[in-house]
């Protein structure tokens, strides 16, 4: 071949200008002992052996070596022409080795080297990120689980907890779990199996009805005749008649012989509610029933047995009722043979969450209304409140409370305790009608309007929008009255 020829030249400087322009390692190596040439890339990565004059041949050598171990894992392989991945020193390449003959019969080697170190990281790194983003997704979806595992647990344990509330205790027990209220519990369960006459005292609503029916439930008679008498709603005569009935003629319109109450229970149990109320006449002919065991009709002189448990309430203290003469002392001591004596509520606060919790249960099924949730704030204040109307007045709130209730909770805005029946009257009520001489209308008026506010904002702890709703007047116009009666919400906010 004459190299002078220029289409000869212009070929070579044709592949010197393609080997130097591709970004591969090109190497030739002739008769694996000489390398015959390598491209920039090639003397970029291995080092240019022509600069190093004096070690050439060291430096060659290396290099053969290299090259002539990469010909060996072809051959072992038959991989010629195919890319084959390996590492040198700290990197990492991919090869491809094409032998051929040249024109004298040498053996010749084209090397093409890729440094794929770069990529082999990056891939490393990608599948390290794919393992990572595998482990963290395996750790969320076993949160996941765990939390539907918990939504599951949840979900059975308010069913359970809805089973709870809508099993319904049954009406007429006793609900409370203070000391006072289990003591009181054990003893009437105790005591109603004997005939004893019980006296059951305690403030107005804590429950003396309630245990005069339980001691009765529990007691031998619970199959017998029960009577209850409030002996406050009868007149006295009429109330004598009534229990102990009458023989002919007693008095104008008894026609005929009529057996009274006690008579008809005869084997059963009385119950004499408001026992404090009944009348010094009344009190000699109980406690010839309780002493003796017989009655006698009005207008009869036969004495008649009877056998009547009886059981009486009230919520007057009896014991300063017999000190100032109004009630007899002999019949105390009948009576009160044994005492149950219940707490007034404030005194058992444990009782006023177990009660408030019947109570919302109550009535929410009995308005229909799905309430699940009482704020502590709320607690807090049923906690703090004195209950002067006790178990019936809590009773109350809770019951207008769940009636007016928006969505499943009870808020400030629904909480109204009863009028206390021991507050002083207004003045309006006490002395209005007894001077109004010498006053126009319009400042008496004034005067009721003033304090009709001012109740309003007390009942209402000085919620100004609630009482202008509950009074039914304009706020405008109710701030107006506010300030020419010189009133401040804030004075009545507790
Ligand atoms: N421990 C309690 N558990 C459940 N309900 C109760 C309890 N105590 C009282 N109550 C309820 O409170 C209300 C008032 O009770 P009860 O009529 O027995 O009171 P009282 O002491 O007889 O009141 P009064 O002196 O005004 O007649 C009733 O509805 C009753 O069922
Ligand atoms: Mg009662």
């Amino acid at each position: 071949m004459n190299v002078t020829d220029p289409n000869c030249l212009r070929l070579i400087s044709n592949q010197n200008n393609l080997l130097n322009a591709i970004p591969e390692m090109v190497l030739l190596v002739k008769n694996s002992q000489s390398i015959e040439y390598m491209n920039p890339s090639a003397i970029a990565f291995f080092g240019d052996l022509s600069s190093s004059n004096n070690n050439r041949n060291d430096a060659e050598k290396k290099l053969l070596g290299i090259l002539l171990k990469l010909v060996e894992k072809t051959k072992a392989s038959k991989s010629f022409g195919k890319t084959i991945a390996t590492s040198y020193e700290n990197t990492h390449i991919e090869y491809t080795l094409a032998p051929f003959e040249g024109y004298k019969g040498e053996m010749l080697q084209w090397f093409f080297i890729r440094d794929i170190t770069d990529n082999k990281n990056q891939n490393e790194e990608l599948s390290l990120f794919h393992n990572s983003i595998e482990t963290i997704l395996a750790h969320k979806i076993n949160d996941l689980k765990e939390s539907e595992r918990m939504r599951h647990s949840l979900a059975n344990e308010l069913n359970t907890l809805k089973e709870h509330l809508n099993e319904q205790p049954s009406e007429g027990k006793m609900i409370g779990s203070s000391k006072a209220l289990t003591e009181l519990r054990d003893m009437v369960f105790q005591v109603a199996k004997s005939d004893a006459t019980i006296l059951i005292t305690g403030e107005s609503g804590t429950g003396k009805e309630l245990v005069a029916n339980l001691l009765r439930e529990r007691s031998n008679r619970n199959d017998k005749p029960f009577l209850k008498i409030n002996c406050n709603t009868i007149t006295d005569s009429l109330l004598e008649s009534d229990l102990f009935g009458h023989e002919r003629g007693a008095f104008t319109g008894a026609d005929r012989k009529k057996k009274g109450k006690f008579e008809v229970v005869d084997g059963g149990t009385i119950f004499l509610d408001e026992i404090g109320d009944i009348s010094p006449r009344m009190q000699a002919a109980l406690l010839r029933v309780l002493q003796d065991g017989e009655i006698i009709r009005v207008g009869g002189n036969e004495p008649i047995r009877i056998d009547v448990r009886v059981i009486a309430a009230t919520n007057k203290d009896l014991t300063s009722m017999v000190q100032d003469g109004s009630f007899r002392l002999d019949l105390f001591y009948r009576l009160n043979i044994i005492n149950i004596a219940i707490p007034p509520l404030r005194e058992r606060n444990e009782d006023i969450i177990d009660l408030t919790t019947h109570f919302i249960r109550k009535y929410r099924q009995a308005f229909k209304k799905d309430i699940s949730f009482l704020p502590q704030s709320i607690l807090d204040r049923l906690l703090r409140h004195s209950w002067p109307g006790n178990v019936r007045e809590l009773d109350n709130v809770i019951q207008r409370a769940v009636l007016m209730a928006k969505n499943d909770t009870i808020t400030e805005n629904e909480l109204f305790f009863d009028m206390q029946p021991n507050q002083p009257k207004p003045e309006s009520q006490k002395d209005y009608l007894e001077n109004i001489e010498g006053k126009s209308l319009k400042f008496m008026m004034a005067k009721v309007e003033k304090e009709i506010i001012e109740v309003s904002l007390k009942n209402n702890r000085g919620k100004v929008a609630i009482t202008v709703d509950q009074l039914n007047i304009g706020k405008t116009a109710f701030y107006d009255k506010m300030k020419r009666y010189k009133i401040s919400p804030k004075d009545h906010a507790y």
